[in-house]
């Protein structure tokens, strides 16, 4: 049987007409950038959130990017984060001249492991970016706690967690700044690329918006060097369409996921944990096994996809040589690296098609 770990053509069928329709009414309005749809889905997505200001812009990295700049974070500045990302996490910082400082994760939830944080923090700290990875928020009491002792900005990666709870807060509503990914595989995904910046804060709301449209407010008047980093009005229409039903999209995920844990009880690998209060949107469904190769190679020969996010740690990438660290630096990140793969995860995925790969896993071991 042969199962992807993504088919967003599954989820277009469902919502087509609207999709299609949509898409038709902006291109006869021939109003494709910074409109009425992206203006309209900035408003229903900080309904959603439950918050003052929703921005879009281009990318979930240039959401990360112009958050740090609209928290004044530059040369100079050190960032903390996890290893145990995708790499945009840490580019984003670079891009404002900080320095990513990398704390190790916990083993569970793979998040930045909290009792690790103290110690890498120093004069030149100057924010926490925790990553709500494969879905699952980061502990954010904790990260609250050190933001507002030390005086740190957050900046939330919810690249992976659009929807996701934290003790009854949704994700990226519960500090400075959210920063969320649209791109196409994303829980809530558009048609290319585009991202959002979600804040309580006017300044930082402001200035945002000022930098995702080359640092002009009034058009062709330039108060700093700005961007082009603007979400266009085709992406902004599909949001719209889909936003209403992201909830929908994440509870299918999530019974997906209880589906693949109950059918996975008994066999020697480790499955993801949701902790006490937590809301996981399972943008992931991912397992750590000591016979990843031998799983991925007797799935691959059934035509079933599975991925390994992620295989090597941020502090061991060559693009981040120049930062100093070395193999043995972040231990529960590199063993996590090399362990853990992903199954197909998508909310219109069968409780068949799940069923099957929990038999070929099975078989495998
Ligand atoms: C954790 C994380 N951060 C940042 C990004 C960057 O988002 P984008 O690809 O929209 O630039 C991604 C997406 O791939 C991601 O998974």
């Amino acid at each position: 049987m042969k199962i992807q770990m993504v088919d967003l053509k599954a989820q277009y069928h469902v919502i087509e007409d609207e999709i299609d329709a949509k898409i038709k009414e902006i291109i006869h309005s021939s109003h494709f950038i910074i409109g009425n749809n992206v203006a309209e889905f900035e408003r229903e997505a900080a309904r959603y959130y439950d918050i003052k200001h929703a921005v879009g812009v281009a990318s979930g990295t240039d959401a990360l990017h112009l958050a740090l700049l609209a928290c004044g974070i530059g040369k100079g500045d050190e960032v903390i984060t996890t290893p145990f990302t995708f790499i945009a996490t840490a580019e984003a910082i670079t891009y404002t001249g900080a320095r990513p400082v990398f704390v190790d994760i916990d083993e569970k939830t793979f998040n930045i492991d909290v009792k690790k944080i103290v110690k890498a923090i120093t004069k030149k700290t100057k924010a926490i970016l925790p990553v709500h990875l494969f879905g699952l928020s980061a502990d954010m009491e904790k990260i609250k706690g050190f933001a507002a002792e030390y005086k740190l900005k957050i900046i939330e990666d919810c690249a992976q967690s659009f929807g996701a709870e934290y003790k009854g807060k949704k994700t990226g509503a519960i500090s400075d700044t959210g920063c969320f990914s649209f791109f196409p595989s994303k829980n809530l995904g558009c048609y290319g690329d585009g991202g959002m910046v979600i804040t309580n804060d006017d300044d930082i709301a402001e200035r945002i918006k000022i930098l995702r449209n080359h640092g002009q407010k009034v058009r062709y008047y330039h108060s700093v060097i700005g961007y082009n980093s603007r979400l266009d009005e085709i992406q902004a229409g599909i949001l719209r369409v889909k936003l209403k039903r992201i909830d929908e999209y994440n509870e299918k995920r999530r019974k997906n996921a209880s589906l693949y844990t109950e059918r996975l009880k008994g066999v020697n690998i480790i499955t993801p944990s949701e902790p006490e209060g937590y809301y996981h949107v399972f943008h992931q469904y991912s397992i750590r096994t000591s016979k990843r190769d031998l799983i991925q190679k007797k799935l691959a020969d059934e035509g079933i996809a599975s991925a390994i996010y992620y295989p090597v740690p941020l502090h061991l990438q060559e693009s981040y040589k120049e930062l100093g660290y070395k193999n043995g630096d972040f231990p529960v990140s590199e063993a996590v690296a090399s362990d853990i793969i992903s199954l197909p995860m998508y909310p219109e995925l069968t409780a068949e098609q799940i069923n099957e790969v929990c038999k070929v896993i099975k078989e495998s071991l």
